[in-house]
């Protein structure tokens, strides 16, 4: 469903973040991407969420190349296609569990009476039903970071770009929101491509790719 095809990316002053890179994820495929800090992990995340371009080189989702999209088809093709969870959640303060929950179908212009019963259950799936009204400072990490998984995950995306998402969380939890994950993965058949430094995390996924100085290892056949 996703395939990276001799991507490359340099910012200013030369600094070369990713050479050349190729990667192909099947569809319904949990893959963690690890490597060194600067090795270019959220670069690459980044361009396939289509928050970025890449210099030379294409992104093809579901068949579709969007390496030159315009900025609001760019847009488009994320809000249907993709769902993010980032290390520090990324949740707006002032807005409850259930209206962050909400905030993908609000722009692809769902009425109100079907983005709150969505994420409301969304919340219930995730576990949150007891916090759908409380804001992200009167929850815990994990609690936060279980709203927006709901949210990358309630406008039923096939790809979820996960960028550390158990940094800042202690072991338990993070394994908690991996296990979260990995049952969206399995029960709904949707694509993840994680993050993680942590080797542990990596090892509950099927398959790991790794990036160093910007270019991926070779890897076995896994996956
Ligand atoms: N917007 C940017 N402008 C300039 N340099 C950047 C930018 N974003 C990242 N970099 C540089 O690109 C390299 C890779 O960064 P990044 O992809 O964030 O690495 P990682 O996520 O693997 O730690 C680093 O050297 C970083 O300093
Ligand atoms: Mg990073």
């Amino acid at each position: 469903m996703l395939r990276v095809e001799g991507v490359s990316k340099t910012y200013d002053r030369g600094l070369i973040v990713l050479e050349d890179v190729r990667l192909h994820l099947a569809s319904g495929e949990f893959a963690a991407l690890v490597g060194p800090s600067g090795s270019g992990k959220s670069t690459l995340l980044n361009l396939i969420g289509l928050l970025d371009r890449p210099d030379r080189g294409e992104i093809i989702l579901d068949g579709v190349p969007v390496s030159n999209l315009s900025r609001v088809e760019a847009a488009r093709v994320r809000n249907y296609l993709i769902g993010f969870v980032f290390q520090s959640f990324h949740l707006l303060s002032r807005l409850t569990a259930w209206e962050n929950v909400a905030l993908p179908l609000l722009h692809r212009g769902v009425g109100g009476a079907e983005r709150k019963a969505r994420a409301l259950a969304m919340l219930e799936r995730v576990g949150l039903s007891d916090r759908v009204f409380h804001r992200p400072d009167q929850m815990s990490g994990g609690q936060r970071q279980r709203t927006a998984i709901a949210r990358a995950l309630v406008g039923e995306p096939r790809l979820i770009l996960a960028d550390e998402p158990t940094g800042n969380l202690d072991s338990t939890t993070g394994s908690q929101v991996i296990e979260l994950l990995r049952s969206f993965n399995r029960d709904f058949g949707v694509t993840v491509l994680m993050i993680t430094h942590d080797r542990d995390m990596a090892m509950l996924c099927d398959r790991v790719i790794e990036i160093c100085d910007g270019r991926l290892l070779p890897q076995g056949d896994a996956g």
